[in-house]
């Protein structure tokens, strides 16, 4: 029998038990910083150092954490389901739980790429990323993330994945930044939507959907063992 195909998408809400900040609720990354300040194409420009900084801590940190049981649970979906992870995250930690398939909306913390050719991408040994630090063609290396005001390459496959979900469940994420936030509504009419976040709203308007108000930590491997007893 074919296995019923589950989409999740993921945001920084996944993460938040296991010590990485997220962006925007109280006490997150944004508070400490204007985003125009670290995470676009104008920083890199006006201000390279605290953008390398930036994301030189935000690497360091990777090193400090652990999968939480909420990516342990989407690795155990993987027995019955065929599972499908389009992340926002940038952290690897879906990755470290031992999800096999993972897609990276907005870059990856590990990656670095050459600012003269995008293709040119390659995993950073360590944490830091310095000034100087050179691709082959001899420019600077940046990181492999996706500021505000770049396009989205993964966006179209990502789409794809979310048109074919038979069930599809969101995860910890504000869904206030697009294209990552209009994906729900490329998923069929009829198929089964979860949406779990502690904060989330009310005023939702997509069909089949059950908005579960809790952590993921202690919500998602519950959903998971529902949907696989009533496989
Ligand atoms: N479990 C589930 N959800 C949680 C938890 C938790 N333990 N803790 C917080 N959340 C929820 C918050 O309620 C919030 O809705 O996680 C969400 C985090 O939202 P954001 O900080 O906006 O993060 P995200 O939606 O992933 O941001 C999207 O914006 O800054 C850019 O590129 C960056 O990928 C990021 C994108």
């Amino acid at each position: 029998m074919e296995m019923k195909r589950i989409v999740v998408l993921s945001g920084a809400g996944i993460s938040a038990e296991s010590g990485v900040r997220t962006f925007r609720d109280n006490n997150g990354l944004w508070n400490n910083y204007r985003i125009e300040e670290v995470a676009s194409p104008q920083a890199w420009l006006n201000n390279m150092d605290l953008v390398l900084e930036f994301y030189n801590q935000r690497r360091k940190q990777l090193y400090e954490v652990e999968p939480n049981p909420a990516h342990y649970a989407l690795v155990d979906l993987e027995q019955h389901f065929d599972v499908q992870i389009i992340t926002q995250n940038v952290d690897d930690l879906h990755e470290r739980a031992g999800s096999s398939n993972v897609l990276h909306l907005h870059g990856e913390l590990k990656k670095v790429r050459s600012t003269v050719d995008p293709d040119l991408v390659c995993e950073l040994d360590g944490w830091e990323l310095k000034k100087g630090d050179q691709c082959e063609k001899g420019s600077q290396l940046r990181p492999h993330i996706v500021w505000f005001g770049e396009a989205v390459p993964e966006i179209i496959p990502a789409a794809e994945l979310s048109v074919s979900a038979d069930i599809f469940i969101v995860i910890g994420t504000s869904l206030l930044v697009y294209p990552a936030a209009g994906l729900i509504h490329y998923v069929a009419e009829g198929a089964p939507k979860y949406l779990i976040d502690p904060n989330a709203s009310d005023s939702f308007s997509v069909s089949n959907l059950k908005v579960i108000k809790e952590k993921a930590g202690t919500s998602v491997p519950v959903l998971v063992q529902n949907l696989i007893n009533a496989r």
